[in-house]
């Protein structure tokens, strides 16, 4: 096994291993927060009934699908994930609560075969985390690689709170709480341990924004509940 913790190999099989527990395991960990971040990370896009274009990264199981779909009921959305863990998830939701209407990818993000300029617009929660800053100057370029000319983009993830207080609440329910309910509840403590681990090493979304911002893009940061979730919202500049 590699010690790399961002190596996308292992990235792959922690969410592989983790698909059967992360819906109810991410619902908890964030006491329902989650589901709001994922309606508020939307709030840069004006509603709208227009067919767009908008491509979901690191999906999951589909998670922010229908906080996309309430904000523009008729976009085409399409899904990317590596692991086919999560995805036999998504597939399910796909057939179950959107007929079959979402394109699913299973490529990795880093290396994908996307269209340019195809999307107006780009969404992604919670994903930022699992990579180095190496590999987010390379989630930025293909950001704006595909992404249309004035395109929109939007990217959440869990944080630490500034505040000491929270800071130290926080670190205790992530670290400790969570990798027993982990074990409680599902069994594998290990894996919840480790989304602990890339929390504590990300801190917040700034060094993500600096890097989209240096990739030539327009750049807003955001913190969401006093930092427990931070992120940055933006578009391609149009030529
Ligand atoms: C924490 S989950 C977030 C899932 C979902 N977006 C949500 O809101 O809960 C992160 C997802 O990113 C995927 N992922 C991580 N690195 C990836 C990469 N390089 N390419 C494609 N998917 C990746 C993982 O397989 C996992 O499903």
């Amino acid at each position: 096994m590699t010690d790399n913790i961002y190596n996308p190999d292992f990235v792959k099989g922690l969410f592989n291993r983790m698909s059967s527990s992360y819906e109810r395991m991410n619902y908890i960990t964030s006491f329902g927060f989650s589901i709001r971040w994922r309606t508020q990370f939307l709030h840069p896009f004006q509603k709208s009934s227009d067919k767009i274009e908008i491509i979901d990264l690191l999906t999951g199981m589909g998670e922010t699908w229908e906080a996309t779909k309430h904000r523009l009921p008729n976009a085409r959305l399409t899904a990317l994930d590596f692991s086919a863990g999560m995805l036999r998830y998504a597939e399910k939701k796909n057939q179950e609560k959107f007929n079959r209407q979402v394109t699913i990818l299973q490529q990795d993000i880093l290396q994908n075969q996307l269209p340019e300029k195809h999307f107006d617009i780009v969404t992604c929660a919670f994903g930022l985390k699992t990579f180095d800053s190496e590999q987010l100057k390379v989630l930025a370029t293909e950001t704006k690689r595909i992404l249309k000319p004035g395109g929109q983009f939007s990217f959440v993830e869990v944080s630490e709170p500034d505040n000491l207080i929270l800071k130290l609440l926080y670190g205790f329910y992530l670290g400790k709480v969570i990798p027993i309910l982990g074990k409680l509840l599902l069994g594998n403590p290990r894996e919840y341990r480790m989304l602990w681990k890339y929390t504590n090493q990300f801190r917040n979304a700034k060094q993500a924004a600096e890097i989209f911002k240096s990739a030539g893009l327009d750049v807003t940061y955001k913190s969401y509940f006093y930092g427990c979730a931070t992120g940055f919202s933006g578009r391609r500049v149009a030529e």
